[in-house]
């Protein structure tokens, strides 16, 4: 495999592992942060953020001599192909995507891009961006070099993982044949040994790259939202979501993943890509394409709301100052991303409405202390549960399932629990004496 000089700028969930599996690939990267801190953590070998895997993959990179961080974009100089992974967030006060750091990146690294004497530098988009934003940023880049649109699909949580074997490569290619070839020989190369064991590589215009991330995402949304109407229907019929998914997912056309009903979807993806695609097809004249959208995030938003009400009612109507245990405030298990958590989100509101909230996450903790000073962040389960009249499952880390419900059940005030993700056994539940409510199931 030959060694492909890379930069990766933006050194955040998507950055930060790009750059250290690339390095362990065997390229020699150099990874480019504005954050002066957290280019020092990663030089150091810590990661940033709790991401199962990446720690070794880093360390072994940054052993290897292959892989550095800098603050410096001039550092970038000497690379052939240039992935930009910078953040793409929810706009304030709308629904767009704000694409400052896009833009801000690009400029910046415009000045040193060079051609070597294997062809001219291939910059490679990976950021998350509304449709027509390649085609712009093409023209700000010129002939300093050629650009690529190449959606990244990793999962956090499966990061690493999703990286070295995704299921599939999407690039983006310019109109111009020349340049199409340069770029896609230049991204062949940097993953040669992904394609070599046979990952299908799509090639597509820009367009049609910057769309498939966001319809995939929109898809694995609108799924999980149909899964949680269901449950709605089920709770208003006594039927059991559980066991709907389990019999619709047996159908190959519908498959089993992605149909945990439960508080809904999350993170820093789903939730803000949704809604810069439905801001985007409003740009483009065609709102109507993704009114859908607009009922997929509000069913989503729905489900946090109840269960709140769930727990108001459990407490019946008296919450002030009553002890509620929250176990998760992460978006999903094995991440400490809170970003648009619903769990977090959950908790916020109960204690709005002044229950005595007590929070546990096994990764987030950390950054909940510095972030949300506001709230009770305990260091275990069994710390959050003492005297809690009611106790509320929202992120299903395999801790938090392995809770053995007879020992628990001495600690409380009230043997209560939400089961916010549908994943305990509630005959266990019950058969040591507590009030087990899960979402959609009777
Ligand atoms: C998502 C996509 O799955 C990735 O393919 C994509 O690359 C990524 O966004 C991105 O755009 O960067 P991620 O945000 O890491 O990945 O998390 P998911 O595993 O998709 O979970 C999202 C949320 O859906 C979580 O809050 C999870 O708890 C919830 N979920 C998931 C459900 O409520 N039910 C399910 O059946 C599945």
């Amino acid at each position: 495999m030959a060694i492909v000089k890379l930069s990766v700028i933006g050194c955040g969930y998507l950055g930060a592992v790009h750059a250290s599996c690339m390095a362990d690939l065997g390229h020699e990267v150099v990874g480019i942060d504005v954050d002066a801190a957290k280019v020092a953590q990663l030089n150091a070998g810590e990661p940033p953020f709790h991401e199962p895997g990446l720690g070794e993959v880093l360390r072994r990179a940054l052993d290897s001599g292959r892989l550095r961080f800098s603050t410096d974009m001039a550092d970038a100089a000497s690379a052939r192909v240039h992935f930009v992974g910078v953040g793409t967030p929810q706009q304030q006060g709308s629904y767009a995507a704000d694409l400052t750091y896009v833009d801000a990146a690009i400029d910046a690294l415009v000045p040193h891009l060079h051609a070597g004497s294997d062809g001219p530098a291939v910059v490679a988009g990976k950021s998350t961006v509304p449709v027509g934003t390649a085609a712009r940023l093409a023209e700000k880049i010129g002939d300093a070099g050629v650009l690529a649109w190449n959606p990244e699909f990793l999962r956090e949580g499966f990061a690493v993982q999703d990286t070295v074997a995704p299921d599939r490569l999407v690039y983006g290619l310019p109109g111009d044949d020349a340049k199409a070839a340069v770029a896609r020989d230049a991204l062949d190369a940097v993953y040669a040994s992904i394609l070599e064991r046979g990952t299908p590589r799509l090639t597509a215009d820009y367009a049609s790259a910057e769309l498939v991330k966001v319809a995939a995402n929109s898809f694995l949304a609108t799924k999980i939202s149909f899964i949680n109407a269901m449950a709605e229907m089920c709770e208003v019929t006594g039927a059991d979501v559980s066991f709907l998914a389990e019999a619709i997912g047996h159908d190959d056309r519908i498959g089993k993943k992605f149909l945990k009903a439960g508080i809904g979807f999350g993170g820093g993806c789903l939730p803000k890509d949704i809604r810069a695609f439905m801001a985007r097809a409003g740009e483009l004249g065609a709102e109507q394409s993704l009114t859908f959208l607009r009922e997929v995030d509000s069913i989503n938003l729905r489900r946090r709301q109840h269960v709140v009400n769930l727990t108001v009612h459990a407490l019946e109507g008296r919450v002030p100052g009553k002890p509620v245990a929250v176990l998760g405030a992460a978006f999903k298990p094995h991440s400490d991303d809170i970003r648009d958590s619903p769990a977090l989100d959950v908790a916020s509101r109960l204690s709005g409405l002044g229950a005595k909230v007590r929070i546990v996450d096994p990764a987030a903790g950390p950054v909940l202390r510095r972030v949300r000073p506001d709230l009770d962040v305990r260091d275990s389960a069994h710390d959050a549960v003492a005297g809690a009249h009611v106790v509320l499952l929202l992120t299903e880390w395999p801790e938090f399932r392995d809770l053995d419900p007879v020992e628990l059940g001495e600690s409380v005030e009230h043997r209560t629990i939400i089961d916010g993700r549908n994943v305990l056994d509630s005959a266990a539940w019950r058969a040591a004496g507590w009030t087990y409510i899960g979402l959609g199931r009777p």
